[in-house]
């Protein structure tokens, strides 16, 4: 296996490569170096596969998209990731072959729901699900501590004691770890019940990353455009969420909500499908379109997308226009389709 840590910095991105068929795989790759990775993979002679990430980025826009762009290699992420061009989700116990290496999925969520480690040899690549000796935060972007301690006893901490951990960041200088060495070392883990992290995790008392919407928005929905007044996060926080189950009882009721689903027009009739009597409008053309659902301002709006967190910049840029009752469907599509509520995967937008 090649291997290589490519960036030298705080944020992590790893090279793994097959020697023998020189099939490559990326992961964590940062937008801003992307001229660095299409060099490197030519100097070794390496064809790229794969642009994995671990999980949605809040601190740095992903490579992944450009990358994918520029070499035809596909954009691997776990099927909670929001964002609508990811080509191949991954979930617990998924396999990828590159060349000759076989890479593992583990779905760790908790510092995001999305939070995949890759497990490829010796080694497993664990996002900031642990970092070397400290775990990364989980109090934003659908962060859930207890989830996260759960993903790390039980799914990192059960692979052998001598697997080498490659974390997403480190900030003290460290390059690597192990399973065994943070399970008796890592002071945020090791002799906490669940309980006691939970705990820890909710007086940590961080400041939230610099300019994170400007980040974690053209991650989340793939919208690069000025033009668009992002959510603050507080707003974000004031959306009504809704249980599929509730909003499935509530488009069967006398006076049915308009049911506002903001993918792209190629996700509709997708892996995932639609709620019947939907009407598409995707996020990115939602501030110039949403004169077309004027008719719902005073009525009740459910905003719906593929994991719940692109409709939920959608609800709250509805509520900024002045719609007075929008909610937002928890879990989008993937826990729609997950509880066995109805879908159609035929017929044309509405809109
Ligand atoms: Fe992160």
């Amino acid at each position: 296996m090649l291997f290589r840590e490519l960036n030298r910095g705080k944020c992590k991105t790893y090279l793994v490569a097959c020697e023998k068929t020189r099939r490559a795989a990326l992961i964590d790759p940062l937008r801003e170096n992307t001229n660095r990775y299409i060099a490197i993979l030519a100097y070794e002679g390496l064809r790229l596969d794969f642009g994995i990430d671990t999980h949605t980025h809040a601190d740095h826009r992903t490579g992944v998209f450009d990358l994918s762009d520029l070499t035809g290699a596909k954009v691997v992420m776990n099927r909670r990731a929001p964002q609508p061009h990811v080509q191949i989700h991954v979930d617990q116990g998924d396999t990828l072959d590159l060349g000759g290496l076989k890479l593992r999925v583990l779905h760790t969520p908790g510092h995001t729901p999305d939070g995949i480690a890759v497990h490829v040899e010796d080694r497993v690549f664990t996002g900031d699900t642990i970092l070397i000796r400290g775990t990364g935060r989980a109090d934003f972007a659908g962060g859930d501590a207890g989830a996260q301690y759960d993903s790390i006893t039980k799914r990192i901490f059960a692979l052998p004691d001598e697997t080498l951990i490659f974390p997403a960041h480190d900030y003290r200088g460290n390059t690597q770890s192990s399973v065994g060495a943070e399970k008796t070392a890592n002071p945020r883990v090791a002799g906490r019940t669940r309980e006691q992290y939970v705990d820890l995790m909710a007086n940590l008392g961080l400041a939230l990353p610099e300019k994170i919407q400007e980040v974690l928005q053209p991650n989340q929905c793939e919208i690069d455009d000025d033009r668009i007044h992002f959510p603050s996060l507080a707003e974000l926080n004031q959306v009504r969420q809704m249980s599929p189950a509730e909003v499935d009882v509530a488009r069967r009721s006398s006076s049915p909500p308009l049911l506002l689903d903001v993918r792209e027009p190629e996700e509709w009739n997708g892996e995932l499908g639609h709620i019947a009597g939907s009407v598409l409008i995707p996020l990115k053309e939602l501030p110039t379109r949403a004169s077309e659902i004027e008719s719902a301002k005073h009525g009740h709006v459910i905003a719906i997308c593929r994991a719940g967190v692109r409709s939920t910049t959608a609800a709250a840029i509805l509520t900024g226009l002045g719609f007075e009752h929008v909610s937002n469907l928890k879990g989008g599509m993937v826990d729609w389709n997950d509880q066995g509520l109805g879908v159609e995967r035929e017929g044309a937008p509405a809109h």
